[in-house]
C-alpha cells in the first residue's frame, strides 16, 4: 500500500489525503443529504459512487438509507480507507470497493440505479468523458448526482493560479452553466443545478461524516508531519488562500435522470 503508513507521505493533495485518511467535499454532510434527495436514494436503490476517498459517503449511505453501494477511486490507499471504514461501521455487508478510473468504469451500461460523484471531476482535464461514463452505467430512469467546484464569476489570473497549484492539477473549473451544458450533453434529463457559495456553517459539516478517531488521527498525523517537515511545512505555506478567494470559487450540486 503507496504512503498508508509512512512518516513521509507524496505532497500531492491526494497523496496527502490519504495519509491522512479523510477526503472532503464542499458543503460535507449537508450537500450528501441534497444528493440523496435529488437522486431519489432509497433503501433498494443501487448506488455507485465514483472517487468514494476515504468511504464517509458510501458507510453513511449504507448505514442511514441501507442501500447496497459500491465505491471506486482511482488510488489503492482510498479503497483501503474505505473497506476499513465500513468493516468498522459494521457496514459492510452493503458496501464493496474497487480501484477505478472515473474515465473508464469496469460495469455494464445500465448497472446502477443512482451514480454520486462528490468533488472528483473537477479534478480531471476530460469532464464530459467522466459525466458520460456516469450516464453509461446508471440506467434508464436512474439519476446521476455530482457535486463539483466552480467558478461564481470570472477569476483572477491570481486565483486560477492558486486553486490549480493548491490541488496539483492542471485541470480548469467549469461555471454551473458549463456543468449544467455537460450534463445535458451526456443525455441527461431535467437537470437540475444548485449554486452554492462557501458557507462555514456547512463546511463544519465535514467533520459529522467521520468518527472522533479519524479526527484524531487527521490531525495527529498533519501535526507530526508539520514538526517533522520542513518541505511539508513549505507545502503548507504555499496552500494559504488569497484574499477574497471565495467570491470567485463556489460549488455547484447538480443532478440529472437518463
Ligand atoms: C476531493 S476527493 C473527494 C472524495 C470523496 N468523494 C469525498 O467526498 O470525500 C477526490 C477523490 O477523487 C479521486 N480521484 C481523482 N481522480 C480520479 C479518477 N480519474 N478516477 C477515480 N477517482 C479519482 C481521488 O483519489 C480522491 O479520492
Amino acid at each position: 500500500m503507496k504512503n498508508q503508513d509512512t512518516s513521509k507521505p507524496g505532497l500531492t493533495y491526494f497523496e496527502l489525503q490519504a495519509y491522512i485518511g479523510t477526503t472532503k467535499h464542499m458543503g460535507g454532510l449537508e450537500t450528501t443529504q441534497e444528493l440523496i434527495e435529488l437522486c431519489h436514494i432509497v433503501q433498494d436503490t443501487y448506488v455507485l459512487d465514483v472517487g468514494c476517498g476515504a468511504g464517509a459517503t458510501a458507510s453513511i449511505l449504507a448505514g442511514t438509507v441501507g442501500c447496497r453501494v459500491v465505491g471506486v477511486d482511482l488510488r489503492e490507499e482510498m479503497v483501503a480507507l474505505s473497506a476499513e471504514r465500513a468493516r468498522r461501521q459494521g457496514v459492510a455487508c452493503l458496501v464493496a470497493f474497487r480501484v477505478a478510473d472515473a474515465q473508464e468504469l469496469p460495469f455494464d451500461d445500465a448497472t446502477f440505479d443512482a451514480v454520486l460523484c462528490e468533488s472528483v471531476a473537477t479534478f480531471i482535464e476530460d469532464k464530459q468523458r467522466v459525466v458520460d461514463e456516469l450516464a453509461r452505467v446508471v440506467k434508464p430512469g436512474g439519476y446521476v448526482g455530482l457535486n463539483e467546484e466552480i467558478w461564481l464569476k470570472e477569476p483572477t489570473p491570481e486565483v486560477v493560479e492558486h486553486v490549480k497549484g493548491m490541488w496539483s492539477v492542471k485541470s480548469s473549473v467549469p461555471t454551473a452553466e458549463g456543468w449544467g451544458a455537460i450534463l445535458k450533453s451526456a443525455g441527461l434529463r431535467d437537470v437540475i443545478v444548485k449554486t452554492y457559495k462557501v458557507d462555514a456553517r456547512r463546511e463544519a459539516t465535514q467533520v459529522k461524516r467521520y468518527t472522533s478517531g479519524d479526527m484524531f488521527k487527521m490531525f495527529w498525523r498533519t501535526l507530526v508531519l508539520y514538526a517533522k517537515s520542513a518541505e511539508f511545512r513549505a507545502y503548507m505555506r504555499k496552500q494559504r488562500l488569497p484574499k477574497g478567494v471565495f467570491e470567485y470559487l463556489g460549488y455547484a450540486v447538480l443532478a440529472g435522470r437518463k
